[in-house]
C-alpha cells in the first residue's frame, strides 16, 4: 500500500494542490470562505481546462482578498500562455496597491506569454524601488528579447 504523492502536471510543475476533479471551479475559486487548498485545486483545474472561459474565470478571481491566491493566479496565467490574460496582468503589475509578490508574478507571466505588447509596462517598472518588481521586469524583458532572437535565428 502506497500513499498518493503529488503528480507532475502537463506543465512540468508539481502544483501545491492537485487539480479539482469535480464541482464548479469558478464558484469554489470565488468562495472567500472555502479552504485555500480547495481554491487552489480549482485554480489548477481551470489551468488544465485551458479554455478562454477558464482564463476569464482566473482573471476575475483577482478580486480575491488573498494575495497568495492572486499570486497563484498570475503564475498559472503565465503557464497557460494565453494573451487574453494580458490586460489583467498589466493592470496587476501597474497597481501600486497590489502585493509585491503578485506584481512579481504578473511580470514573469508577461515574459512567459511572450507578447511584445507587454514591453511598455515592463519598462515602466524596471526602476521600481522594490527589487522583486524591478528584477522580475528585467527577467521578463530579457525573456521577450531572447524569444525574439530565437525567432530571427530560425533557419
Ligand atoms: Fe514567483
Amino acid at each position: 500500500m502506497t500513499n498518493a504523492t503529488p503528480q507532475v502536471s502537463d506543465f512540468g510543475s508539481v502544483d501545491p494542490a492537485p487539480p479539482a476533479t469535480n464541482g464548479d471551479h469558478q464558484v469554489v475559486l470565488q468562495d472567500e470562505d472555502a479552504r485555500m487548498f480547495q481554491r487552489m485545486r480549482a485554480v489548477f483545474a481551470l489551468r488544465n481546462d485551458g479554455s478562454d472561459q477558464a482564463v476569464d474565470a482566473l482573471c476575475a478571481a483577482f478580486s480575491s482578498t488573498s494575495a497568495l491566491l492572486r499570486h497563484e493566479l498570475a503564475y498559472v496565467l503565465g503557464q497557460m500562455q494565453n494573451p487574453r490574460a494580458l490586460p489583467t496582468l498589466w493592470e496587476r503589475l501597474a497597481d501600486e496597491d497590489e502585493h509585491v509578490m503578485v506584481r512579481h508574478e504578473a511580470a514573469e507571466a508577461m515574459g512567459a506569454i511572450g507578447d511584445a505588447r507587454s514591453r511598455s509596462v515592463l519598462q515602466r517598472f524596471l526602476e521600481h524601488p522594490a527589487p522583486e518588481i524591478s528584477e522580475s521586469c528585467e527577467v521578463a524583458l530579457d525573456l521577450l528579447d531572447w524569444c525574439e532572437r530565437a525567432e530571427w535565428e530560425k533557419p
